[in-house]
């Protein structure tokens, strides 16, 4: 099945913020926001700005009437900025006029007296100050101390990642209205529409039921949206509460690009030991990583790093340990993956070092470590593992040997073009880290033609868990899929929702519905045998038609329904779901945190211009762990966009901080993300075949987040290429690796 959206997005129909229409009298935000990183604020200077035509209100910290704070799992974060900035780009005064050049004009008129202190930006600096946003964590397998004497070889080093725009297509923004009661509608593009509801209520100082939040779908999250988009729909909410008129706030790009935090940049020690038979004994990591200037969700990313530090190897003597860093950057935030492939570009960089001393080829050194089921995780769950399935298929299926070749081959032939290989095993856990999270709701409703109406907690973003959703429905009740309509994500309608994140949303509200829409079939079952006069447990429905003993009748969905209401029996469900079996300890660092994992292997091969240092990604061939894939489009779609996503992050997206901590790359002519000239020219991608009963949808798997760590492969690949043309190249493990960093790898001379 087509993803649904396809079609109005086809036609140029699909509502985003920006398409709501908005009603008479509404004012347009914009924001002024710190030029400094860093400083005391002592006083803002709105006089050049309020009485300009247009400007209605000009809004600072000292004009809210609840609470100045945003701070989800930390309260450290203020709204708009009452005594000191913390990075550039902090919201100071808020500006509504009638029209949005009004508002934009009027900022540049407003002067805020900054008295300038200290900027870090480097989070090793802001570790070695003491300047940290939680205390440190540590995970513990085995004992590396007494591990080290066992090893043969031990390789040390340091790896470091950096940031990533997410650069959805559609900016951050709200439209806040004003109801009756001093009730406030957000419209929000957000990930998490509870996270705004319970913000937007802490700082108007009203309760909860007094905030509904409406999202209809976003033109892209990847965790951008997740924390962040809070901000935007507090502020027009507190506009509209203080003018009692809608206001309305659409980013600019560039505004976007410097106000908001991205993926984590982190900086890391590891060192690896191996024995004579290549097997990994034990592995050592410290993890700096860059949160920015307030926790956001920075404690939760770090905490998924640890998670994954070993991706899909089996170390029986693991210590790692994670710093999150206070920097005066804006707060970085989730960003596909979510913390888990800065951890696992680590491992890689570790297993490649090795590799290169030892002088064999690293795919030796990662098919002898794969985690195999019965293997036990760093944080104690017990693995059920595909990784040798996946590495296997990937070799079988695509001839890793041959391919091998044939690079070496075009290799010798080519002086100045050089051909790079690399496989990227992944292992991701699914579920979300913090176990009170794993819990979503759907509301069902059967209407009396037949129709059906559902609502969830899942937020459509582009990544199909709309028609997933709708699947569900229509699975369950065998009928047509045109029959039912999935309604906006709503905070009246389904409460007390997690964001849509940790790629769960499918699973979790993909069971909820099942659960509604089984409740209901279950009634409707009972209302059919007794019309028919034989047993509930006789009947079925297949394609709209009522069975008996798998005989169909003449009932239809349609009567059988409408039969069902007359006899005053609910066709409507609101169903709780949550995965059982997860627990976890952050005493202990153990437990089991996860539902399941996604497992995968991708062989990824590059050609660099041995000239000019640019290059192409031939190919990335992948066998992904789809379980019993829902939906193959969609899912083939998730890995694809994924994939070059991840290759973005590797290769080419480029986040540049000066020393005072002004953003440089603050455009799309100075940050270069992935077009369809650098998408690869072939992604290949096979399902490995599994039918497990694994707490998922449909014993689907979840699909959202993995793929996007194939792309490290492409990270490692270039760096082989690079060494093929200069075998002495003495390259640092730091990614991107940009046309400018392999140009001078390629002419390197030590
Ligand atoms: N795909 C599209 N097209 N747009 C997005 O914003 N976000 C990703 C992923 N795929 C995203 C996407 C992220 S970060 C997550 S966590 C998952 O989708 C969330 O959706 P799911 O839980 O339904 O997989
Ligand atoms: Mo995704 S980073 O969990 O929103």
């Amino acid at each position: 099945m087509k993803n649904i959206d396809s079609y109005t997005h086809l036609r140029g129909e699909s509502v985003y913020l920006d398409d709501i229409p908005v009603i008479r009298g509404t004012l347009y935000a914009a924001v002024f926001d710190s030029p400094i990183a860093h400083g005391e604020l002592l006083s803002v200077d709105c006089s050049a700005a309020k009485d300009l035509p247009g400007v209605v209100r000009i809004i600072t910290a000292a004009d809210i009437p609840g609470e100045n704070q945003i701070g989800g799992i930390i309260a450290d974060e203020e709204l708009l900025a009452s005594t000191h900035v913390h990075f550039c780009g902090m919201p100071i005064a808020l500006v509504l006029a009638d029209t949005e050049e009004a508002a934009r004009h009027a900022v540049k008129k407003i002067k805020a007296d900054i008295r300038p202190l200290p900027v870090i930006t480097d989070p090793r600096e802001a570790q070695a100050k003491g300047e940290l946003i939680i205390p440190p964590r540590t995970f513990i397998l085995g004992d590396t101390t007494s591990a080290w004497a066992q090893c043969t070889h031990i390789i040390e080093g340091r790896a470091d990642t950096n940031g990533q725009e997410h650069l959805y297509i559609e900016t951050q923004g709200a439209y806040a209205v004003p109801q009756e009661s001093g009730v406030i509608r957000i419209h929000s593009s957000t990930q998490g529409p509870t996270a705004v509801q319970r913000t937007a209520a802490r700082v108007l100082n009203l309760s909860m039921h007094k905030i509904e939040v409406d999202t209809t779908r976003l033109g892209g999250g990847f965790g951008g949206k997740e924390d962040q988009a809070t901000t935007w729909g507090v502020l027009c909410a507190l506009g509209a509460h203080l003018t009692n008129r809608p206001v309305k706030y659409a980013l600019h790009r560039m505004e976007d690009m410097r106000m908001t935090g991205k993926r984590h940049p982190y900086s890391s020690d590891f060192r690896i030991g191996l024995d004579k038979d290549l097997k990994i004994l034990a592995y050592e990591a410290t993890f700096y990583q860059n949160a920015g200037a307030a926790a956001d969700l920075s404690p939760a990313v770090m905490e998924r790093t640890l998670f994954h530090c070993t991706n899909a190897y089996f170390i029986p003597n693991v210590k790692a340990t994670a710093y999150s860093c206070r920097t005066h950057l804006p707060p970085n935030t989730a960003f596909r993956g979510f913390g888990g492939p800065q951890g696992m570009f680590v491992i890689e960089a570790a297993i490649a070092k090795a590799a290169g001393q030892l002088g064999i080829p690293a795919t030796a050194i990662q098919e002898k470590n794969l985690i195999r089921t019965g293997d036990e995780f760093p944080y104690g769950q017990i693995a059920d593992s595909e990784a040798p399935a996946c590495w296997q298929q990937a070799d079988e299926q695509y001839h890793l040997s041959a391919l091998q070749k044939e690079a070496d081959a075009f290799n010798a032939a080519n002086p100045l073009h050089k051909k790079g290989l690399a496989v990227m095993p992944i292992c991701f856990g699914i579920s979300f880290t913090k176990t009170l999270m794993n819990q979503a709701r759907s509301l069902v409703h059967v209407y009396t033609d037949g129709s059906v109406g559902i609502s969830t907690g899942a937020v459509e973003m582009g990544q199909g868990v709309n028609t997933k959703m709708l699947q569900v429905a229509a699975a369950v009740f065998s009928i047509r899929p045109d029959r039912i309509r999935i309604n906006t994500t709503n905070t009246y309608r389904i409460a007390n929702t997690s964001p849509t994140a940790a790629s769960a949303a499918a699973d979790l509200n993909g069971k909820a519905t099942e659960s509604a829409c089984r409740q209901i079939l279950e009634r409707l079952k009972a209302s059919a045998a007794a019309d028919l006069g034989t047993e509930p447990s006789a009947i079925t429905i297949a394609d709209e038609l009522v069975c008996i003993n798998g005989v169909p009748s003449s009932l239809t969905w349609p009567q059988l329904v409408m039969n069902t209401y007359v006899k005053r029996i609910s066709l409507s469900e609101l169903a709780h779901y949550t995965p059982p079996g997860l627990h976890y300890n952050p005493a202990t660092e153990k437990g089991h945190p996860f539902a399941y994992h996604v497992y995968g292997t991708a062989i990824v091969t590059v050609t660099v211009d041995c000239l000019r240092g640019i290059y192409d990604v031939d190919s990335v061939k992948v066998v992904h762990d789809f379980g019993r894939s829902m939906n193959e489009l969609i899912d083939r779609g998730q890995c694809e966009g994924g994939i070059v996503q991840g290759i973005g992050w590797m290769t080419m997206e480029e986040i540049v901080y000066d020393k005072e901590g002004r953003l440089r790359s603050n455009a799309l002519s100075t940050y270069k993300v992935p077009d369809i000239y650098s998408v690869p020219a072939e992604i290949s991608i096979r399902p490995l075949q599994t039918d497990k009963d694994n707490l998922a949808i449909f014993r689907s798997k979840a699909v959202g987040e993995p793929p996007l760590m194939y792309g490290i492969g492409a990270y490692f690949a270039l760096r082989n290429a690079v060494k093929a043309f200069n075998p002495g190249a003495v390259l640092p493990y730091d990614a991107p690796l940009t046309p400018e960093k392999v140009l001078m790898g390629l002419y390197q001379i030590h």
